[in-house]
């Protein structure tokens, strides 16, 4: 573990909860060696399966799985497990505390050799995260917050930007892989924010949306139809960071709500103002 303990020193620091500091430090160690992994399979020939017809699955996907689960298992025996590929499934938001894990978020940039995605592991307990790490790879970029503790990229505290008028703000967005069938629905949200905004990317890894949006390179992002495991760490991020998440409503978000606007705070109400109408959360 001496390799975590190093590559966040300030964020243990930080973190006042000897059984929080623990966590982090196991799902840092799990990050950072997943993240190694990732990078060791980019490029290689990998075997592709389809979940959905554009949901895909390699085996650098299920590997990295692997890896962390053995990790947290061995050095945090007992503790439940929500995993995108073996553990996915949840009818309600978990009582107990729960790992919430992304082991590739962006697995179609990986499966094309676009080099952008991250691995991404949350303890989530008590209704909220309370720690978060988004590891990526390729930029040897490490992200953490816990609850109260701040967020941190590099060892280095990170707050979201003050860019306050729309018209100069960077904004990311996702689309989901029903977007198929609900295409009009995308583009009616993609025109809108692109019509009031500077610009919109989508990279294609949420965690590392939010993450961005964390560290002032993004001022909002927003995607429908997220899973916990795309946004349970990065939601820590962006609220340690002083940035806002809510639903299309302006309602508190929570992972096990697939409705996502998170903002630097600033833009919140603007945004809201714009996408309260694509809402399907109910208010
Ligand atoms: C996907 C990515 C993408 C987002 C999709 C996610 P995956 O996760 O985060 O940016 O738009 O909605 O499902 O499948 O690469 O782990
Ligand atoms: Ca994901
Ligand atoms: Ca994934």
């Amino acid at each position: 573990m001496r390799h975590a303990t190093t590559t966040i020193k300030h964020c243990l620091q930080h973190c006042s909860n000897p059984d929080t500091q623990n966590l982090l430090l196991v799902a840092t160690e799990a990050a950072l060696k997943a993240g190694t992994l990732l990078h060791e399979l980019f490029e290689q020939p990998h075997q592709i399966h389809h979940k959905s017809t554009i949901d895909l699955v390699t085996d650098a996907d299920l590997a990295s799985e692997e890896l962390i689960l053995n990790i947290l298992q061995q050095n945090l025996p007992g503790i439940k497990i929500l995993s995108e590929e073996s553990f996915a499934s949840y009818d309600t938001i978990p009582a107990e505390p729960v790992w919430i894990i992304d082991p590739l978020d962006g697995t179609t940039n990986f499966a094309h050799n676009f080099p952008w995605f991250a691995v991404s592991i949350a303890l989530y307990a008590g209704g909220r995260s309370q720690v978060g790490i988004i590891y990526n790879p390729i930029q040897k970029e490490l992200f953490c917050a816990t609850h109260a503790g701040g967020a941190w990229l590099n060892d280095k505290p990170i707050k979201v930007s003050e860019i306050s008028s729309l018209q100069n703000a960077l904004v990311a967005t996702g689309f989901p892989y029903n977007v198929r069938e609900r295409s009009d629905f995308i583009l009616a949200m993609l025109k809108t924010v692109l019509t009031h905004s500077q610009g919109v990317r989508r990279p294609g890894a949420a965690a590392l949306d939010l993450a961005y949006l964390a560290c002032a390179r993004l001022d909002a992002f927003w995607e429908v139809d997220l899973k916990p495991w795309d946004t349970a760490a990065g939601y820590l991020l962006v609220e340690e960071a002083g940035g806002t998440l809510s639903n299309f409503n302006g309602l508190p978000f929570s992972p096990f709500i697939p409705e996502l606007l998170a903002s630097n705070s600033l833009l919140h109400r603007d945004l809201t103002v714009l996408l309260h109408r694509f809402s399907t959360v109910a208010p």
